[in-house]
């Protein structure tokens, strides 16, 4: 037997072999970002413009050392003593600095006893991850940071202080000060505020301020909805709380259902990760209760907590149309993650996602939304926990209010030998478990993450393509069968939607090697699309909007023609093939297009937004909108 030093290497190697692997075989464009940015630090950029970024995870390979030399004057802050509210802006002060450097950052870290000073000693296993850093190895890592010289007065020196008075009201050493406001939300564990210098690449401790606590450690919060089934009569509510005892949703005029309680520990994170390591961070605990006895198509409220820990405040939401109603408007995109909205950096930000995020709440505040659908690519928090947090904060506008229906992506899911099909990285080591958690879809199993769901004339086919879809295997068993159910006189229209597209004009160096057709998907899945008369094919993982014609063996098999208004039409009355389109622009950095157009290649936009469908049981309305919510392309299907 291999001594558990000899194993662990063993592991750790047979992970880059399949990171490389993997990279050599499926350099979709997710890998490539994920292999050439977030996992290696810009080496001899530490601070410069578009390092900063990827050279955050940097940081999180040392341990928290003090500065050599500690400056005496250094008076940190905060202008609150705690308790913290839920959501609240905090201000730290900081004077007396000798020397204001572009290298000074200030860093939110949670929680405050982290342990920062014994850094394990498994270089191999975070090499394995794809982190090419250098060593020693990260201990704990900053919630968020931001640069002291954001402060537009900290470099000029602004506003100064003088330490030690000369003769004739001189100075001999001024010091100088900087201000930053950080927007805290509720993580549960209590928050310090460390005040590095050195950069990213070799920082050190100057100061700290706090720790300060959430007043409601336990508070129930994030609640966020989503249907059970196609009848629009039972919506499920998941919450997050520090309390594990469970708690109540009270719902429709004094109806209650009790939560199930779920969490889970650094031991159910795939190793070796982020996740399992230096990105952990406690959960708390998830909440999830099934609200029944609703009708389709109605509002309701609700409200859900309990007496020891409080109660959330009452959130109106609607249900959606049941299975073979008239009418459903949907929204709909892939690839948002999250930024913050303090313009703090983060270990992976989605530049797009706040101002793709405020425009679908804007929508769905105007009604007249049924549901919203996020086909993948979810967070990004990629084994950074508490950056679920901070997502499942920034959507909770939009998903308290209407069911928010998701699909698996590569960045919840793939880890090497974990049984993603893919064996990249890129979940970080969270290997589903969180996403899981956050969003209890009506799956088969928890690790099946596939379903279907109908509203209104829609069916939807929900598929993982992080798991084997290959002819024969179970998934492929249920595609087929799924889309063989379907009774197209109760839902007209049938929707194919998962993370990685079938086509895609993605622009790449690589381009010139690799085809824009993933024919491995299409030979497997195609067939089963036009045999289920699949009328509409919906991916992301690409960064852009793209619109295919009803394409099928990369042929277009029907072409629109313009309407009497000018709208581009496909007739469907005889069928042929599904139109597909690419709409992973909600969020990520966008991804550009290659300049050859292939013949399927109809309509291409690389700006952010979203897609908004609006189907009767004879048009199916698919409209693109930006973020200043002009439509950015549209079409309709008829029959
Ligand atoms: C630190 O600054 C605060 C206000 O900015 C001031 O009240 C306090 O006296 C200072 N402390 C020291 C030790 O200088
Ligand atoms: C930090 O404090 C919490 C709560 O007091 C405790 O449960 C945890 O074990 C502590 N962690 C460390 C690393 O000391
Ligand atoms: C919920 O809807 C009711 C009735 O339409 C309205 O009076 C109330 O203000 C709404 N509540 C919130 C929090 O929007
Ligand atoms: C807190 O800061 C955010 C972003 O910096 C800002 O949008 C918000 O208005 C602030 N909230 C309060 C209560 O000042
Ligand atoms: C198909 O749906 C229609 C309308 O909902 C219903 O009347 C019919 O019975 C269904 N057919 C089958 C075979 O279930
Ligand atoms: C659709 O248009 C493409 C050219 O853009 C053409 O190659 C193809 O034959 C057309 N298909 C049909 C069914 O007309
Ligand atoms: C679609 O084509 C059929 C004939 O194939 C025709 O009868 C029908 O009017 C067309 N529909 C529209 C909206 O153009
Ligand atoms: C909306 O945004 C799009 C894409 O950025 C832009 O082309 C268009 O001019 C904008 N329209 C308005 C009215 O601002």
């Amino acid at each position: 037997m291999p001594t558990s030093a000899q194993s662990v290497l063993a592991v750790a190697l047979i992970l880059l072999a399949a990171v490389v692997a993997q990279a050599l075989q499926h350099p979709l464009p997710d890998e490539r970002i994920y292999a050439s940015d977030p996992w290696k630090p810009a080496r001899g950029d530490p601070l410069g413009a578009g390092g900063f970024e990827s050279s955050f995870r940097t940081i999180n390979r040392r341990s928290l050392l003090n500065c050599f030399d500690l400056n005496p004057y250094v008076n940190m802050t905060v202008d609150t003593a705690g308790p913290l509210s839920d959501t609240q802006n905090v201000t730290v002060s900081i004077s007396g600095v000798v020397n204001p450097s572009d290298h000074d950052w200030l860093g939110v870290v949670s929680p405050s006893n982290a342990s920062t000073s014994n850094c394990p000693d498994v270089a191999v296993l975070i090499l394995a991850t794809g982190d090419t850093s250098e060593l020693p190895l990260l201990c704990h890592y900053p919630v968020k940071f931001k640069l002291l010289k954001e402060d537009p007065g900290y470099l000029s020196c602004a506003s100064s202080q003088c330490q030690v008075p000369g003769l004739f009201g001189s100075c001999l050493v001024k010091t100088c000060s900087a201000s930053i406001t950080f927007r805290l939300i509720n993580i549960r564990t209590d928050i310090m505020f460390v005040l590095f210098t050195g950069g990213l690449q070799v920082p050190c401790v100057v100061d700290k301020a706090g720790p300060l606590p959430f007043a409601n450690p336990k508070a129930p919060l994030y609640g966020h909805i989503s249907s059970i089934d196609s009848t629009g009569t039972s919506m499920r509510l998941t919450w997050i709380s520090g309390d594990a005892a469970p708690q109540t949703v009270q719902y429709a005029d004094g109806s209650t259902a009790t939560s199930t309680v779920g969490t889970f520990t650094k031991s159910n994170m795939c190793e070796p990760s982020a996740a399992s390591d230096f990105g952990w961070h406690d959960p708390g605990f998830i909440h999830t209760a099934v609200m029944t006895g609703l009708s389709p198509s109605t509002q309701y409220s609700y409200q859900y907590g309990s007496q020891a820990v409080g109660l959330s405040p009452s959130t109106n939401f609607s249900t959606p149309p049941a299975a073979g109603d008239d009418a459903v408007t949907l929204i709909i995109f892939g690839d948002m993650g999250k930024a913050e909205r303090d313009g703090s950096s983060i270990h992976y930000i989605q530049p797009g996602s706040i101002s793709v995020i405020d425009a679908i709440t804007t929508a769905v505040s105007g009604a007249n939304v049924d549901f919203v659908f996020h086909i993948g690519d979810i967070s990004y928090a990629t084994g950074f926990l508490v950056e679920w947090d901070n997502f499942l904060e920034l959507i909770q506008p939009i998903a308290s209010r209407v069911p928010y229906m998701t699909a698996i992506g590569n960045h919840e899911r793939d880890h090497p030998l974990s049984g993603s099909y893919y064996s990249g990285t890129d979940s970080g080591g969270e290997c589903g478990i969180l996403y899981y958690n956050y969003f209890q879809m009506p799956t088969p199993a928890q690790d099946k993450p596939w379903y279907s769901l109908e509203s209104g004339p829609i069916h939807f086919t929900v598929v993982s393509t992080e798991h084997d879809w290959k002819a024969g295997s179970e998934q492929y068993m249920w595609i087929q069968a799924d889309l063989a159910s379907v009774n197209r006189t109760r839902t007209p229209w049938v929707v194919y939607t998962g993370h990685r597209p079938m086509y895609s004009s993605y622009d790449s160096v690589l381009n010139a090697i690799l085809p824009a057709v993933d024919t491995e998907y299409t030979d497997a899945i195609e067939p089963l699309l036009l045999a289920g008369k699949v009328d509409l094919v919906l991916a992301g993982h690409v960064h852009n909007y793209e619109r295919l014609c009803a394409v099928y063996q990369g042929k277009c098999l029907v072409n629109s023609t313009k309407d009497t208004t000018g709208l581009d039409t496909y007739n469907f009355t005889t069928y042929a093939a599904p139109v597909q389109a690419v709409i992973g622009m909600s969020g990520f950095q966008l991804d550009g297009f290659k300049s050859q157009v292939d013949v399927w290649s109809k309509v291409r936009i690389s700006e952010y937004g979203y897609v908004g469908i609006q189907a009767t049981r004879q048009k199916l309305l698919f409209e693109f909108m930006f973020v200043n919510m002009t439509v950015g392309d549209s079409f309709a299907i008829v029959k």
